[in-house]
């Protein structure tokens, strides 16, 4: 691959397992977006700023040094040189980064670095695939492939839940499912870069598709 692939949807579509086993059975970088907002969430909680306080917000995330690896074998997030790959995953910022990435100045700050981030991959003729919620639309409008995944919402929580455990997390599946949609709802009504599937973006419905069945079609749609 030698282009970008642009990977959008909400929680629970398997987006970050699919993106990850996409971009290694091509030999691309990976850029996970949703990360960058978990690590300045993170940094927010830190100093222990209010998530009313747009102002206090951008402050941190103006001072913030995000940096995300872009190996899919082993993708990195550290906040100031600190690999916070754990804690990103928490409770407390899974349930503060909507509220973070909603303010316009942080939105600001990650997609540039992101779109730094692509350029990069571009320069060095190797393809990347990005996930997130706004790639397609903001980050990188003139990706060669836009893809939205969906899936219905029991089968996303059932999903989370599933990696939750995994993490030795064990929330109720209400618990996740009212998680999910408060997410789903702040994320698709802010004011910038709501999250939506724009036209010219390939809606791939997983409901019923396993991993491996998600990838053959994707990888039936990439052109390399
Ligand atoms: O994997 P999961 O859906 O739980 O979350 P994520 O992809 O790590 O993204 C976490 C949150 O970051 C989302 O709910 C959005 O609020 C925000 N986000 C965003 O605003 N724009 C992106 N490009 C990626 C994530």
């Amino acid at each position: 691959l030698r282009g970008v692939v642009a990977m959008d949807g909400p929680s629970g579509t398997g987006k970050s397992t699919v993106s990850r086993r996409l971009a290694g059975g091509l030999r691309a970088r990976y850029l996970d977006t949703g990360a960058m907002y978990r690590a300045v969430t993170l940094g927010v909680l830190q100093a222990e700023a209010d998530l009313a306080d747009a102002e206090a917000i951008t402050r941190i995330a103006e001072r913030a040094v995000v940096s995300a690896g872009t190996d899919p074998e082993r993708p990195e997030i550290r906040l100031d040189g600190v690999d916070v790959g754990v804690e990103v995953r928490g409770e407390a910022v899974t349930k503060a980064v909507s509220a973070v990435a909603a303010v316009p100045a942080v939105r600001a700050i990650l997609v540039a670095r992101q779109q730094q981030i692509i350029a990069e991959a571009l320069e060095a003729e190797v393809g990347i695939v990005v996930e997130g919620r706004d790639i397609g639309e903001v980050v990188a409008p003139d990706a060669g492939l836009k893809i939205y995944l969906t899936a219905d919402a029991g089968v996303r929580a059932r999903r989370r839940r599933a990696q939750d455990s995994a993490q030795g997390r064990d929330a109720s599946i209400d618990e996740i499912q009212a998680d999910v949609r408060r997410r789903d709802e702040f994320d698709s009504t802010r004011a910038t870069s709501p999250l939506r599937r724009i036209a010219d973006a390939i809606e791939v419905d997983t409901t019923e598709l396993d991993v491996a069945g998600v990838l053959a079609v994707l990888n039936g749609l990439v052109i390399e």
